[in-house]
């Protein structure tokens, strides 16, 4: 029988990945997809546009091809579909926020990893033992980047929890923990029987409001300025919480939990959406790797699987639990009280 080769490939290929993601970042950091959106460039003309030295930007222009986010065909780069719909500044279907925050925080604060394993210790601006909401949105433009950067991760689940999730049964819905609102506008934009809203600290308010306003929506969404570690949630048919449990330890997610059943009516129900691991913590390298990020990010943060969140919507009350897969790595476990 032949010998099994091992080669390190996959090794070497894991190991030098941050180099493709970080020319990516690089790339939407200099506005290459929205320049190459208004049409083909050959290199020099688009090394001139992004103000680039010459000596590697044919290197970085064939790299974004090799990489399949940039198509050449002669001399001419242009946009693939994916990066002409989603990586264009100008366009509403952009998701580059959530890259404009890697480049400008989380590739920096993944540097110390490794720190951050040994002391259990936040590695971002709340490494001196502040609270990270607080920090992170003291100053405007950090609160307006990762607000974008939040609808960017959510908006492709977003529109998959409008198509799946009943609406019909429900009328009123509120996100909790909001953000820009990317979320409550795509439900509010394909169900428009729904009056929904958005809860979240009130320095988001004017970023809520001005973006539904934008997406046509302002009419039927309302912005619920509170603190949800100290206040009620606001009562409705439907509670939504995107990636706001991992952000918090256990005690804090049962405590978020029993607020949302608090607030709901009977038969009401719970959307929670998360880079949800999967049970036997072995596939969703994702989910593994954005809980490794709320060590970089929070004090007790953490992801979990489908049945780790059915089963604490249990413990406070819920009826029934059913987890549904959503885009790619994500996941959303609907609990009904
Ligand atoms: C990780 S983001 C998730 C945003 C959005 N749900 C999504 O999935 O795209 C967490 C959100 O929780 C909000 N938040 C944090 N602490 C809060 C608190 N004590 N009360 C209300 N909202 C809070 C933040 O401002 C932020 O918008």
């Amino acid at each position: 029988m032949a010998k099994r080769q091992f080669t390190p490939a996959k090794i070497m290929q894991l190991d030098t990945g941050f180099w493709g993601s970080k020319t990516l970042l690089s790339a939407i950091e200099l506005g290459l997809f929205t320049e190459l959106a208004k049409g083909p460039l050959d290199a020099t003309a688009l090394t001139k546009r992004l103000q680039l030295h010459p000596r590697s930007a044919l290197d970085f222009f064939d790299a974004l091809v090799a990489l399949g986010m940039l198509k050449r065909t002669g001399t001419r780069y242009a946009n693939t579909p994916e990066t002409a719909l989603f990586l264009d500044r100008a366009k509403s279907s952009y998701v580059g926020g959530i890259l404009e925050m890697c480049n400008a925080r989380l590739y920096r604060f993944w540097g110390s990893l490794t720190e951050g394993l040994r002391t259990g210790k936040p590695q971002n601006e709340a490494k001196t033992g502040e609270d990270f909401f607080g920090t992170l949105y003291a100053d405007p433009q950090r609160l307006e980047g990762f607000l974008k950067a939040m609808t960017g991760l959510s908006v492709g689940s977003a529109q998959i929890i409008a198509k799946k999730f009943p609406w019909k049964k429900y009328k009123t819905f509120v996100d909790v923990g909001c953000a820009q609102g990317g979320v409550a506008v795509e439900i509010a934009l394909a169900h428009k029987h729904l009056i929904g809203g958005g809860m979240d600290l009130p320095v988001v308010q004017p970023m809520f409001t001005a973006y539904a306003r934008e997406r046509g929506v302002a009419q039927r969404l309302h912005f619920h300025p509170g603190d949800f570690f100290k206040d009620p949630l606001p009562k409705c048919d439907v509670i939504i919480m995107g990636h706001i449990l991992h952000d918090w330890n256990l005690d804090e997610k049962r405590m978020l939990l029993r607020k949302a059943y608090d607030a709901l009516p009977t038969r009401g129900a719970l959307i929670i959406h998360e880079a949800l691991i999967d049970d036997a913590r072995k596939e969703n390298a994702f989910g593994l790797l954005m809980s490794l990020n709320m060590l970089i990010e929070t004090h007790g943060g953490f992801d979990f699987t489908g049945a780790d969140c059915c089963k604490w919507m249990k413990e406070v009350g819920f009826k029934r639990t059913q987890v549904t897969r959503l885009a790619g790595p994500d996941g959303m476990v609907v609990g009904l009280k």
